[in-house]
């Protein structure tokens, strides 16, 4: 029997047999001391294709938010955040356990802020206010459903955030499939924020590990706070060595889920689903769907469609989110498909 088509996240990956390989052999050393070498080529080799003087290799984007925003502020100060911000909502509240910081939250459109909304959401600076240091971007934006955020729209952000005296810290969790869907290379993708999250364990496919990009000052902060989270690493090139794998392999795939992800929201849509974004507006492997009431109870459509083999998180508020990654092939969608008409009666 064949495994389960698993749409839970593209964090659910397993590494490829080169990451494996990579892994096996990886040439290690104590990078408290610096001496690793895989660790050293994996954060150059990143410094590079971003266009940075640094990158600081951490165990997780969740780590790698936490070091940048820490490196940005202060105790006692503001953040702006768009409101369904995966640093906000998903990251157990580290702005405030660990920042002593007060995150401003503002509703976006699918995810994005304009610049207006982030100048209204800076505070007054005098003795009464919180204030506000940081704006933090998110491309792709996760809870929005995979969106987007342009060059253009970008620039225009950080442009107003400097100009109002704040640094730009962008949770590039998925850079990359942002990269592949905008057709436009990282380094410029990224250039106007100060300060860069990249994610090795999503589309990537990488077991463990992410990266904060940013000026040597700012890698130099990053590795205190690393240190102060309990993150430093021995021999990291272990996991590196699969990291270096993702960078110089596993980018241009992004476009096959991209095409995965639209296909599966044209397919489930017309199975009668309410997909949010609309399928025509998919931007890259995350999709959300609401099972009508009408059609069945959103919790047993997820329990039928596990005994279909297809697996997907519980909804919430009957909506469901899916995600396509480097396990599931355009036939396992069109299977994931008619799996979904099964499951409603319709196939
Ligand atoms: C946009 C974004 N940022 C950061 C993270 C954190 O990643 P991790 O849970 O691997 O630390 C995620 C995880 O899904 C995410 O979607």
């Amino acid at each position: 029997m064949r495994d389960s088509i698993n749409l839970r996240s593209d964090t659910v990956t397993q590494p490829t047999e080169a990451m494996r390989r990579a892994v096996a052999t990886a040439e290690v050393g104590d990078d408290y001391y610096r001496d690793d070498p895989t660790v050293r080529a994996l954060e150059e080799k990143a410094a590079e294709l971003f266009g940075r003087e640094a990158a600081l290799f951490v165990f997780s984007a969740t780590m790698a938010n936490l070091v940048s925003v820490l490196s940005h502020t202060r105790r006692g100060q503001s953040v702006i955040l768009e409101a369904s911000a995966h640093i906000f909502n998903n990251e157990a509240g580290f702005l405030a356990a660990f920042g002593g910081l007060t995150p401003r939250t503002v509703k976006g459109t699918r995810g994005r802020l304009t610049p207006d909304q982030v100048e209204g959401a800076v505070f007054p600076k005098d003795v009464l206010h919180p204030q506000t240091s940081l704006l933090c971007l998110e491309n792709t934006h996760n809870a929005a459903g995979g969106t987007l955020l342009t060059l253009a729209q970008t620039e225009a952000l950080a442009a107003r955030a400097h100009g109002l005296g704040l640094k730009v810290h962008l949770d590039g969790a998925r850079i990359f499939n942002a990269s592949v869907a905008l057709g436009v290379p990282v380094a410029e993708l990224t250039a106007p924020a100060d300060s860069v999250t990249v994610c090795l364990t999503k589309g990537l496919g990488c077991p463990v590990g992410a990266l904060a990009l940013g000026s040597r000052d700012f890698v130099g902060e990053a590795r205190r706070w690393r240190q102060v989270a309990g993150g430093g690493m021995r021999q990291g090139g272990v996991v590196a060595a699969a990291g270096i794998v993702a960078l110089d392999t596993m980018v241009d795939r992004l476009a096959e889920d991209h095409a995965n992800a639209r296909r599966l929201a044209v397919l489930l849509a017309e199975a009668g689903l309410l997909l949010d974004p609309p399928p025509e507006e998919v931007e890259s492997n995350i999709l959300f769907a609401e099972i009508p009431a009408a059609l069945m109870e959103a919790g047993l459509f997820v329990e039928r469609l596990r005994g279909e083999g297809v697996v997907v998180n519980p909804p919430r508020n009957r909506r469901i989110r899916l995600v396509t990654h480097l396990g599931v092939t355009a036939e396992d969608i069109e299977a994931a498909g008619a799996a979904v008409r099964r499951v409603l009666g319709k196939g």
